[in-house]
């Protein structure tokens, strides 16, 4: 009676960690730190409140799926100055969709690309594993088949595309690419995602490159992203829907919004999805998200936060676990060994809850993963309460 799809999708990570934590109780009298979850803690730019507040009577109109005017134009004004575009590139009218959350967006971009096949092979969906759990959800649920593609140490914490099979290419409909990357932190260079958009259109696959947290950068320039590799490119958003969000960027992951920006006919594709289907963010949110993204002061201080929180970390922890500091990102993938027996121990003995590694993650077809020896860190509390968590990290393990 029920879709079974879904039966493929029973072991999100956080059922996961949930079954494996919440049984046992940590055995010592310090306060819990939680570690586990990218929810960052501190507080969105004041005027979101605000805005909210100043409209909080305002619920007896539908807001739009597509957003209000002021919301699009904020939107495709931001991405312009952040990836210096050309003025008049992006159309906000057509080439911009705010999203309830990234994480509507990518679920939907499945559907979108990817064609069901009536008999023979799945169309593929390519991944990098370890990967946000939304891109197998949205393949699945898609019809299509994931195919993960490493991205260990190894790679670089990137998906080596050099040894993607031809034969695979071919069946792919749809690429997640996460840059910078949930969990590694590894940024793809302007290069690499040329390459890869180079070849989303030589074989026709939607390229979605998910830069959720593409402002929470520490090289001397920001992290490029998929609009840069569009705009060295000729031939437009051809072949690519690009993601961005204020979950991250201005510590507000409650507003629930976020940006997919792709070439006009993607963008009418999704739209008319989510015509049928989704649930567009209140109004007032809506114009809070717009002052988010006019807004840089906030965006700096946020970096300037977490930049001191990673000198930090380098103080505690570097030459242990495989410390290296990350080139975007808030979180650290430390190589404990055993990441689920470490994950257990750091819970039950210092207090410290984190992710295992492999709870991100699918084992390649030869059963290996290197991912079971990670655990990931997120470094979402204040400077003092994750300083004194990783000092109790360094001691136990
Ligand atoms: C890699 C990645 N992509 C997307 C998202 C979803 O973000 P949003 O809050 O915009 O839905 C997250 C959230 O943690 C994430 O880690």
């Amino acid at each position: 009676m029920l879709n079974a799809r879904l039966a493929e999708l029973t072991d999100h990570t956080f059922r996961r960690l949930a079954a494996l934590l919440d049984p046992v109780q940590p055995r010592i009298n310090l306060p819990p730190v939680n570690l586990s979850v990218g929810t960052p803690s501190h507080k969105p730019p004041p005027f979101v409140a605000e805005i909210v507040a100043r409209k909080r009577d305002d619920w007896n109109e539908y807001p739009a799926y597509f957003g209000t005017s002021e919301l699009r134009k904020a939107c495709a004004d931001w991405v312009t100055r952040r990836y210096k575009l050309p003025a008049g590139m992006i159309d906000p009218d057509k080439m911009i969709v705010p999203v309830a959350g990234t994480r509507e967006g990518l679920y939907m971009a499945a559907t979108v690309a990817v064609t069901p096949s009536l008999g023979g092979p799945k169309p593929l969906a390519l991944m990098p594993n370890p990967f946000y759990q939304v891109y197998i959800g949205a393949s699945v649920m898609a019809g299509a088949e994931p195919a993960f593609l490493p991205a260990t140490k190894a790679t670089g914490f990137l998906p080596d595309l050099d040894v993607v099979p031809e034969a695979t290419w071919k069946r792919t409909q749809i690429f997640y690419m996460c840059s910078p990357a949930n969990p590694q932190g590894s940024v793809a260079s302007l290069d690499y995602l040329k390459k890869l958009l180079g070849l989303a259109r030589k074989h026709d696959f939607l390229l979605v490159t998910d830069e959720c947290y593409s402002e929470l950068y520490y090289t001397p320039e920001p992290a490029p992203g998929g609009l840069d590799a569009a705009k060295a490119l000729s031939g437009g958003l051809d072949n690519i829907l690009v993601m961005h969000s204020l979950s991250k960027r201005s510590s507000s992951p409650g507003l629930r919004m976020g940006i997919a920006t792709g070439s006009p006919k993607t963008i009418a594709m999704l739209n008319r999805l989510r015509a049928y289907s989704c649930a567009a963010s209140p109004l007032a949110v809506m114009e809070a998200a717009t002052e988010c993204w006019k807004d840089e002061t906030h965006v700096e201080e946020m970096r300037a936060h977490y930049r001191r929180i990673y000198a930090m970390s380098e103080r505690v922890l570097k030459g242990r676990f495989g410390y290296y500091r990350p080139d975007g990102g808030f979180y650290l993938w430390l190589d404990v060994g055993n990441g689920e027996e470490a994950a257990k121990r750091l819970w039950t003995e210092a207090a410290v809850r984190v992710l295992p590694g492999s709870y991100m993650t699918r084992d390649n077809p030869d059963g290996s993963n290197d991912s079971h020896r990670y655990i990931r860190v997120a470094m979402v509390g204040d400077l003092e309460s994750t300083e004194a968590a990783l000092t109790r990290m360094a001691k136990l393990l």
